[in-house]
């Protein structure tokens, strides 16, 4: 598998902070399974434009390897000084030459500002079944522009159309959802990514910052990233959240479940559905983990009676094949 980080940055920040390589170079292998993996090739391309920032890159990421040695055989690294859009497009050769499929991917995009990153790029890219996809997408700079006319061109090739323009007719959080909107269905249509979410990044003053979006072809691959972020906690005050159902659902160590329950019960009113199905619905419609279903949900509505189950063997655990009544 490769993992292409292509705006790495310096390797590392000024209170000693690890950047985004070393964080995930340490992921894989303090991770459960890497003993097992050894057969599974990994590659790792840290990609960063500016000469001084990739050369510190290179430095810190040569000091882990030392620090971890001896270097595992089947993970490679590479430190790249160029932009993104030509690795994008050197990978891309490179594949087109040998007529081979991208290894399955994980490309995180994480941008200062709008430049560099095409959609019609991201989609080339990303085309094979297994690749996914983890972008910035810098709200701020988008909102303030979208109707000013003096970056359009960025723009378009941001959205990889000019539909944004539209957003000057509208104001606040209707102009917020459009341009969020307008950029996911971009994911989902042009690159072809059946299953978009977004995490909205929320300052101290209750502003958005930015949102992160995740593209994939897997429903595992939505799953693990639900669990993923709502275990972070970004710091300095700063919460993960998620617009739903006219209000947000802010990612925090305390669950508040209620929409969920709220929306489940509008959505299956009178139906008897599965477990899985239900784990489902969960996973891709709301912004809710699967495991916020059985507990931390359904639980707490059978105790308040308003769902049953026909083939429960204990109530309150919903083990898979349950069925329940709404
Ligand atoms: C937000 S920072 C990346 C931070 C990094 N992902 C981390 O978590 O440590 C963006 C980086 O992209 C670099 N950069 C800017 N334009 C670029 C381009 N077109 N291609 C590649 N890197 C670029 C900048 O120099 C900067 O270091």
């Amino acid at each position: 598998m490769v993992f292409l980080d292509g705006f790495a940055g310096p390797g590392v920040y000024q209170g000693g902070e690890p950047g985004s390589p070393q964080i995930a170079l340490d992921a894989l292998l303090k991770h459960n399974y890497f003993p097992q993996m050894s057969n599974k090739h990994f590659v790792f391309i840290f990609n960063e434009m500016q000469a001084d920032r990739c050369e510190s890159l290179a430095e810190i990421v040569a000091e882990f390897q030392r620090q971890n040695s001896p270097w595992p055989n089947n993970v490679g690294v590479s430190v790249n000084n160029s932009s993104f859009e030509e690795v994008a497009s050197e990978m891309l050769q490179y594949l087109e030459q040998q007529k081979a499929n991208l290894a399955p991917t994980f490309a995180f995009v994480d941008p200062f500002g709008v430049k560099g990153i095409p959609m019609a790029l991201l989609a080339r890219l990303l085309a094979f079944r297994q690749c996914e996809l983890f972008v910035y997408f810098d709200f701020n700079t988008v909102n303030r522009f979208a109707a000013a006319g003096n970056i359009d061109d960025r723009l378009t090739e941001l959205f990889g159309i000019d539909l944004y323009k539209n957003a000057r007719d509208l104001a606040g959080t209707d102009r917020k959802l459009f341009l969020h909107n307008l950029y996911q269905d971009q994911l989902r249509s042009v690159c072809g990514f059946p299953y978009v979410h977004s995490f909205e990044m929320i300052r101290e003053d209750g502003k958005t910052g930015y949102f992160l979006f995740y593209g994939t072809r897997s429903v595992t691959g939505l799953r693990v990233m639900k669990d993923a972020m709502w275990r972070v906690d970004p710091g300095g005050g700063q919460k993960f959240s998620d617009f739903f159902a006219g209000q947000d659902v802010l990612f925090d160590v305390e669950v508040d479940t209620y929409p969920l329950r709220l929306e489940l019960q509008s959505h299956f009113a009178g139906k008897l559905v599965s477990v899985e199905e239900l784990e489902q619905y969960v996973l891709v419609n709301t912004p809710y983990a699967a495991s916020h279903l059985k507990r931390l949900t359904l639980k707490p509505m059978q105790t308040d009676g308003l769902i049953a189950s026909p083939n429960q063997k204990r109530k309150g655990t919903y083990p898979a094949g349950t069925m329940i009544q709404f």
